[in-house]
């Protein structure tokens, strides 16, 4: 018989790309191990850490802090850190928690079982952070499980001067277009609908493999596979957005309507300065091109404040770009410095106070533009597919419009991972409220948005 799994308990840190790298963490262990939602139950608990801000490895370092009472309680507990910080701090970080046992990077992931298994066994402390191509294994596919994240490359080569991902994540490399085929294929044969392609730069895909190819070639090999009800990618570059993928917006039935393409700042001389490679007005150009080319397109944002030599001209012209983008949802952060980069080395840094106070302004514009675009949508009826129960009440559904608006409403926990007709009733500012329109037929999930308008 079987000996009985052994309990995993994965805390994610940071982007979408760690949240897939965690579900293939729990794939390659799970011939030893089930995931569990219980920290205190866990026999093997990893952290997948995240590096971008100072706040987020901050953040990491205190939730160690707090799992050595966990580690006294439960001596034969394997602690082990992932990611971002542990590719970048490797030995370092046993030096500085004493009670971790494993320590591996964002290369070292089809390398767990072993390192896990080395662990249990000797008392010395495990590091993996090498650099190299990690081999993708085969995903399996839960029955049940309707959203995929498919990584479709690594890396970036970039150098944006603010930011660490190419001294973590390493050079740029793209996943065989054949090999990611084949892995949606796998998952929409399991009943999946929805399929979100991961890159930290999507729109050079493609570059450096023996047949090259771009990355709306790719969209068009993914998007008729037979099954697939949304499509969507993350994350843009604004720079290499080409016409071609522009245009694969309107033609591209999957395709969701959303485009998430951060422009950092509205200042050209900032923009210069982080080494972005566009400037304000080519952007917008961009915006418009697009909004031609899909009507309904939900444009969302990254933006960056205080970047060093940020002067109070520069952050207008970062809220006059929002005002002329309208963008429909903003992430936005202080200037975090960070080891390696360039920016960090820059003379002109900009006060704690002054960022505090114009991330305070910038949200406050956005949020407007935010709730406009929510009230826009009220009276329309719209495809959600159902990802959850709500946390608040058992009859509340929680799900995502195509242009991947939040809507909460009523409905039988039978509708989670489908595809349903929703009539939106309500604005608020982080979401939507819905009534769900039993009597109408499930939609096939082929028809972007602005067609079904009434
Ligand atoms: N400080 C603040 N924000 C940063 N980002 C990346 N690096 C930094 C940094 N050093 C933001 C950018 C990026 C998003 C993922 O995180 O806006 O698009
Ligand atoms: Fe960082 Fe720039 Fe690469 Fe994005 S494109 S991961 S911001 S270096």
């Amino acid at each position: 018989m079987a000996l009985p799994k052994k309990k995993l308990f994965i805390k994610t840190f940071g982007c979408q790309m760690n949240v897939a790298d965690s579900q293939q963490m729990a794939q390659v262990l799970a011939d030893d191990f089930e995931v569990t939602e219980r920290p205190e139950e866990a026999d093997l608990y990893l952290i997948n850490t995240c590096a971008i801000r100072h706040k987020a490895e901050a953040k990491v370092q205190s939730l160690l802090g707090s799992l050595k009472a966990l580690k006294q309680r439960r001596p034969q507990l394997i602690l082990g850190v992932g990611g971002c910080v542990a590719q970048r701090q490797g030995e370092q970080l046993l030096t500085a928690v004493p009670h971790l046992d494993l320590v591996f990077g964002t290369h070292g992931i089809y390398r767990l079982p072993q390192l896990v298994r080395r662990a249990a066994y000797r008392p010395v402390a495990q590091v993996e952070t090498a650099a190299g191509l990690a081999p993708s294994p085969r995903r399996h596919w839960a029955p049940g499980q309707v959203q995929a994240l498919v990584t479709i490359m690594q890396g970036c080569d970039n150098f944006c001067t603010f930011c660490v991902v190419p001294y973590v994540r390493g050079r740029e490399y793209s996943r065989p277009p054949g090999e990611i085929a084949a892995e949606v294929a796998d998952f929409l044969a399991a009943g999946g609908k929805e399929v979100t392609l991961l890159g930290q730069n999507v729109n050079s895909y493609g570059r450096g493999l023996p047949q090259p190819i771009t990355f709306p070639e790719l969209l068009r090999r993914i998007g008729p596979l037979p099954g697939l009800a949304r499509l969507r990618f993350t994350t843009s570059h604004p720079r290499d957005l080409s016409p071609e993928l522009m245009a694969a917006f309107g033609e591209l039935a999957p395709l969701c309507e959303h485009l998430h393409l951060p422009v950092q700042s509205g200042s050209d001389r900032i923009l210069e300065a982080m080494h972005r490679g566009y400037g304000s007005r080519e952007y917008l150009e961009k915006v418009a091109v697009l909004r031609r080319a899909c009507p309904g397109l939900s444009l969302t944002t990254d933006l960056i404040v205080g970047f060093p030599g940020e002067s109070e001209a520069d952050f207008q012209a970062t809220l006059d770009l929002m005002t002329a983008a309208a963008f429909d949802q903003a992430f936005s952060f202080k200037y975090s410095p960070r080891p390696q980069t360039r920016a960090a080395t820059f003379a002109d840094q900009v006060s704690e106070g002054v960022k505090t106070e114009r991330l305070q302004r910038l949200q406050t514009l956005q949020e407007k533009f935010t709730l406009k675009a929510h009230e826009r949508l009220v009276g329309q009826r719209r495809e959600v597919l159902v990802e959850k129960l709500s946390k608040r009440s058992p009859e509340q559904l929680c799900g995502r419009l195509r242009t991947n608006q939040v809507v909460n409403f009523s409905g039988p926990p039978e509708l989670v991972g489908r595809l349903v007709q929703v009539r939106i009733e309500q604005a608020h500012p982080h979401s939507l409220k819905g009534r769900w329109l039993a009597d109408r037929p499930p939609a096939e999930g082929h028809h972007p948005e602005g067609a079904q308008g009434e």
